[in-house]
């Protein structure tokens, strides 16, 4: 069985995330999302409604049956771990424009150093998606924008409950 896992801080999850995952899920058999839980940064979302986001917006855009093929978990320390704790073959990560690429390389290598065993897989993101951040959507989002294309449905509204109060 080919399982991959595809680690990120998804704060929150994008349409381009779930693009990525749309494409990760054709290539492998199960595909692990895991949630970083980062200590430098605040987030905007606590990693457990940033993993419930993930799982909703999978169900309702994906449908059923991608979503069988696909688990969502949290994780704290590296991914090289999880990745072997969970019996991966693959890391899962996303490329926009070139600007990722640099330090996605060097995120590639390091992994590769730490498991040898353990390929990263890129898919490129659909160009509807190129420039889209969630950085650039929590912003927007403080500002009270139209995010409809960005995030998927029940995201755009946890945002907008977060920003009304
Ligand atoms: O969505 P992001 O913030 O671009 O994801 C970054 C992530 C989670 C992939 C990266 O920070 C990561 O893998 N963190 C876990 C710690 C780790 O394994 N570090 C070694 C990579 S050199």
């Amino acid at each position: 069985m080919r399982l991959a896992v595809y680690p990120g801080s998804f704060d929150p999850v994008t349409r381009g995330h779930i693009d990525v995952i749309d494409r990760a899920r054709v290539v492998f058999d199960r595909l692990v999302v895991a949630v970083l839980v980062n200590t430098r940064k605040q987030p905007t979302f606590e990693v457990e409604v940033r993993a419930e986001l993930i799982e909703q917006a999978v169900a309702a855009e994906l449908g059923a049956e991608a979503a069988a093929a696909i688990e969502v978990t949290t994780f704290h320390g590296l991914t090289v771990d999880l990745a072997r704790e969970l019996g991966a073959t693959s890391i899962v990560r996303g490329l926009r424009a070139l600007s990722d690429f640099e330090n996605e390389q060097a995120i590639a290598h390091l992994n590769r150093q730490l498991a040898p065993e353990i390929d990263t897989v890129f898919f490129m993101t659909g160009i509807a998606h190129a420039y889209l951040s969630s950085s650039l959507v929590r912003e927007i989002a403080a500002f009270g924008g139209d995010l409809s294309a960005m995030v998927p449905d029940v995201v755009a509204r946890r945002l907008e409950e977060l920003h009304r109060g």
